[in-house]
């Protein structure tokens, strides 16, 4: 569903209020988060959909981690997920779900976290994914809507996995050609979310369904703020470029284009293939940290040294003005 789907239908009924409640689905957060003490509070969220690989490991650990995900980018650590299964019984062997499960398992583990659990239903259609809680201290939560004029924006991963997944579902591209990609999908934001807690941050995201331009809008408005991205730093996939020249391009990015138009301002001699990257749904895309100026070259070079080899300054936050988001070339 688009941008926003659920937030509109909540807001026609009534929900119970708690003061507990620190960030609830009013704010388009990543996560729910809730006090518990004065000392804990606890961070929520779900996530799972159909593969977009073939291997069901790789599947398996790209979907756990994209739901890991969303704890990460508010600062916090998970603690226990469970496991969200649709599968056909019927006509496809249990052993295609075991090797999901598996990889699935592969990043709880990784993550610190147990698996306490699960719930599965029979389905025409593969669905794998997680609802995963952590913990973070409720004074440290990093949340989309602090971002302040004069800082940096820091992209940890390189975008155009859904133009990828895309060519593979179609047949263009082999898994080998997007092994790269399979591998960030598949990798934690949990290195990039330690890393971010020793610097002056401000607000945090990951890029996931809305692509790069649908989540920094969401920061942008949130913060109010106008962010402007310099469209020649934001790390991408080649192969993802080469197969957008060919018009192989996911559905999202059409619906994501006309959520974002009368949002953003872009530079007239940006390349349209470009465009198409910057909206492209992700899957399990990287940390978009807002960061004070100053440390932002600092923090990248942190980033890169454990192994985060694509981390870039990818724009600015100012004030804010006619346009939430500025693209330029
Ligand atoms: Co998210
Ligand atoms: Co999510
Ligand atoms: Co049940």
């Amino acid at each position: 569903m688009g941008p926003g789907v659920l937030a509109e239908l909540l807001k026609e009924l009534p929900f119970r209020e708690d003061p507990r409640l620190l960030v609830g689905h009013e704010q388009s957060d990543d996560a729910g988060v809730y006090i518990l003490s004065d000392e804990t509070a606890i961070v929520q969220t779900i996530d799972f959909f159909t593969p977009i690989v073939n291997d069901p490991y790789d599947f398996g650990r790209i979907a756990a981690a994209n739901a890991l995900s969303d704890v990460y980018a508010m600062g916090g650590t998970p603690i226990t997920a469970m496991n969200i299964v649709c599968f056909p019984v019927k006509h496809l062997d249990l052993h295609y779900l075991k090797e999901i499960l598996k990889g699935g398992l592969n990043k709880i583990h990784e993550a610190g976290a147990v698996l306490v659990g699960g719930h599965s239903i029979e389905d025409e259609e593969i669905k794998y994914g997680l609802s995963v809680t952590g913990i973070v201290h409720p004074n440290k939560v990093i949340t989309n809507s602090g971002a302040r004029p004069n800082d940096a924006l820091i992209l940890t991963k390189p975008i155009g996995t859904g133009i990828l997944a895309t060519g593979l579902k179609g047949g263009i591209i082999t898994e080998d050609d997007m092994f790269e990609a399979i591998e960030w999908m598949a990798a934690l934001n949990k290195e990039a979310s330690e890393i971010m807690q020793d610097y002056s941050v401000s607000a945090c995201t990951d890029i996931t369904g809305f692509g790069l331009i649908g989540h920094t809008l969401e920061m942008a408005r949130a913060s109010s703020v106008t962010i402007e991205i310099s469209a020649s730093l934001v790390p991408f996939y080649p192969k993802a470029y080469e197969l957008a020249s060919m018009g192989i391009i996911p559905a999202g990015t059409y619906s994501n284009k006309s959520f974002c138009e009368k949002l953003v301002a872009i530079d007239p001699s940006l390349d349209k293939i470009m465009l198409d990257i910057l909206t492209d749904p992700q899957t399990s895309g990287g940390l978009l940290i807002s960061v004070k100026e100053p440390e932002a070259e600092l923090m990248v070079e942190k980033l890169k040294s454990r192994g985060l080899i694509y981390s870039s300054i990818i724009g600015k936050v100012k004030k804010q003005s006619e346009f939430s988001i500025i693209i330029s070339p």
